[in-house]
């Protein structure tokens, strides 16, 4: 009996390359454990983490963000003048004021394009940009859109808390989205938030809530990530199951045609709780928290990336990202992998 064939997108809009990039800086539980109450074992059995890379003390947000926007540039075969827009998701931008994109715009060479910054949606970022970059291609069809989430979240959290510190790295992955993307065409996408749940992950010193102060500075405000992790895990769990049903609906795809779900790498129990919700086997799941810890809105397309590399993704391919963040924010994407998926690094 014949397969119905997945729908095309609306556009056949798509991802043109992929790149992303990790800081050398090695950081293991081990050192945790000198530092703070834990051990490499509580790390390990609560979260899958093995170790991650922070960026070192002369690098910015912007180095990384630079790094892997080169490296999408040269899978797409694009030089940075062909670039009509930059999208940058990043909860640790490189200044207050202006935003990331600015500094990109600059450091890349491009042409006085549209360039802009999707702050604080926490590690849906990278998701919620590619969508919308993919709604500006429809409406700019010959536009192409560079898209980066990076985090330098060592230089944010609390080295001091053992309930936040442990879980984050640095990173940044990139994509171009175009019109008929070689690495990927979007089939379908899927996003929302719930703000009632904001005061579960949160960070409010700068903002015109909690104003900097020097008093403020004194206490660590600037530092104050608060976190409710048995909430944020079960919300995590359940929005990132429901938004990928969503989006496999809207491409007409059941869970058993999908190739691999790449999540957002938050923690490995998160990652085997919603495999188990969408019924799919872990083999068809892409890991690597164990490497690089939760890495904001940089998670999605470095293991999208990596997982190109390690041979895991092939033309044709039907492909779920899904990803939760702060806000709450969720957001899914389904790709259907095109030629361009094949060329590994
Ligand atoms: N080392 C040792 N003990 C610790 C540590 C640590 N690093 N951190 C917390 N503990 C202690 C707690 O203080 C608590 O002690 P108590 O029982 O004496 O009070 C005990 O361990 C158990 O704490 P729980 O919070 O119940 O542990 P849990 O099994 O829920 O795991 C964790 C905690 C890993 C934070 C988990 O809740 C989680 O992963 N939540 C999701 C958080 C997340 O992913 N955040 C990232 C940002 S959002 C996102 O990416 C989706």
């Amino acid at each position: 009996m014949l397969q119905p064939k997945a729908p095309s997108g609306p556009q056949g809009i798509g991802l043109a390359g992929l790149g992303s990039y990790v800081p050398e800086r090695i950081f293991t539980n081990e050192e945790w454990a000198r530092r703070v109450d834990t051990s490499h074992d509580w790390i390990v059995e609560r979260t899958g983490i093995e170790r991650r890379r922070f960026a070192a003390a002369d690098q910015t947000t912007l180095d990384l963000a630079e790094a892997a926007a080169r490296a999408a540039l040269t899978d797409a075969g694009l030089e940075p003048s062909e670039i009509g827009e930059i999208v940058v998701a990043t909860d640790t931008p490189e200044v207050y004021i202006p935003d990331t994109s600015a500094f990109l715009q600059e450091r890349l060479g491009l042409g006085e394009v549209p360039a802009y910054d999707l702050a604080g949606s926490g590690c849906a970022g990278f998701l919620q940009a590619v969508d919308v970059a993919r709604s500006r291609v429809a409406a700019y069809p010959d536009r192409r859109i560079l898209v980066v989430g990076v985090e330098l979240l060592s230089r944010l959290m609390n080295w001091n808390d053992r309930e936040t510190c442990v879980l984050f790295g640095d990173a940044a992955g990139a994509t171009v989205v175009s019109k008929g993307g070689r690495v990927g065409e979007i089939l379908s996408s899927d996003a929302g938030t719930d703000g009632s749940r904001a005061d579960i992950l949160s960070l409010e010193a700068g903002g015109t809530r909690l104003p900097f102060s020097v008093e403020g500075a004194q206490r660590g405000d600037h530092q104050r990530v608060v976190m409710r992790g048995r909430e944020v895990f079960r919300e995590a769990v359940r929005r990132m199951a429901d938004s990928s049903r969503r989006a496999l609906a809207a491409a007409g795809l059941s869970i058993d045609e999908v190739d691999l779900l790449v999540p957002h790498q938050a923690n490995l129990r998160i990652l085997r709780a919603v495999s188990r919700a969408l019924e799919i086997d872990e083999e068809r799941v892409f890991v690597n928290v164990q490497e690089y810890g939760n890495t904001g809105s940089a998670s999605v397309p470095l293991a999208l990336d990596q997982a190109r590399s390690e041979g895991r993704l092939h033309a044709g391919d039907r492909v779920l990202l899904t990803a939760f963040g702060a806000g709450f924010h969720w957001s899914s994407l389904v790709l259907r992998a095109g030629p361009g998926i094949e060329r590994s690094e």
